[in-house]
């Protein structure tokens, strides 16, 4: 496995790939890594010759300072998993690397990200497109993977590519979870024994509201009752919970015969803030 940490080097190393037509997948991630990003590397493994994933911890896609400083890092056990996955080439460029200049770019999703996790961390995805530009533009991938469990950032990173004309197939993987459902993410590692239990709330509250709708109860009461189930639940404080067309992210407040639709919340438990979504339609 090659590891690589600057933009120099990955570009000899992606023009020898180039020269031989092969077919090259790639897994951008944040690190600390869990399962859920070991399944997109499978995915990737299933479908491209060469697989690449990066590390980079985007500072510009936190609007919490505290967030970003506790952010986990666990470089050489991600590196450890990787090798032991076989993934041909890692790039853990360094915040000089990405971001020589300041970018005075800004990039606006428009009602893609007036919503959700766009209103709650602005200039969140102004950052995510930013570094998700970068890294399609260093790596040059035929293929890149994303997790469901950003539902939004998949829509958000769809429009990138569609209005920019990226020359990329972007392949969404579900979500991975726990044996009790609680969707694996990196920030679970900051979660005490005590929350960790609290933060089964969130599982629970999608599948009872997936269950309800689909037997026919009103979208508004269902959410009534987990507002309540929240409120109930000391040192869990729930930031959103919407039912959302699954691409457009368009709220909705009742199911809609054939449009796709998906529950998305965001909770703190404790001082993490987590979130999830399940699909009620497809
Ligand atoms: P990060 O949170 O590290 O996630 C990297 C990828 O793993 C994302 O596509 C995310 O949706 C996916 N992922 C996370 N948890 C998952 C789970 N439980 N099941 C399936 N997939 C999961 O998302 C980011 O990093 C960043 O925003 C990034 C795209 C790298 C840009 O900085």
């Amino acid at each position: 496995m090659i590891i690589l940490h600057s933009k120099e080097a990955f570009k000899s190393f992606r023009q020898n790939l180039a020269k031989d037509q092969i077919t090259v997948g790639f897994v951008p991630t944040m690190g600390a890594l869990h399962n859920g990003h070991l399944e997109l590397v499978k995915k990737a493994k299933d479908s491209t010759r060469v697989v690449i994933v990066s590390i980079f911890v985007n500072p510009t896609q936190f609007n919490n300072p505290s967030d970003f400083s506790n952010y986990p890092k666990t470089l050489e056990k991600d590196l450890e998993l990787l090798r032991a996955m076989a993934v041909d080439c890692v790039f853990v460029p360094d915040n000089q690397e990405i971001y020589t200049h300041q970018p005075k770019l800004k990039m606006d999703f428009g009602d893609l990200e007036r919503v959700l996790e766009g209103s709650f961390r602005p200039g969140h995805f102004n950052g995510v497109g930013i570094v998700v530009s970068k890294l399609l533009n260093i790596v040059k991938p035929h293929k890149a993977f994303f997790g469901q469990k950003d539902l939004q950032q998949v829509a958000v990173i769809k429009r990138l590519v569609e209005d920019l004309s990226f020359d990329v197939e972007i392949e969404v993987v579900p979500t991975v979870r726990e044996e009790d459902g609680l969707a694996l993410s990196s920030r679970n590692l900051r979660l005490g024994k005590e929350d960790r239990i609290k933060s089964l709330i969130l599982y629970k509250a999608l599948t009872f509201s997936k269950t309800e709708l689909l037997a026919g109860r009103d979208w508004l009461e269902v959410r009534n009752v987990v507002e309540k189930m929240f409120a109930a639940q000391q040192g869990v404080e729930l930031e959103y919970y919407e039912l959302v067309h699954t691409s457009e992210m368009k709220i909705l407040d009742c199911l809609v015969p054939g449009v796709p639709v998906s529950i998305c919340t965001a909770a703190y438990v404790g001082e993490v803030r987590l979130i999830d979504n399940i699909s009620v339609l497809d």
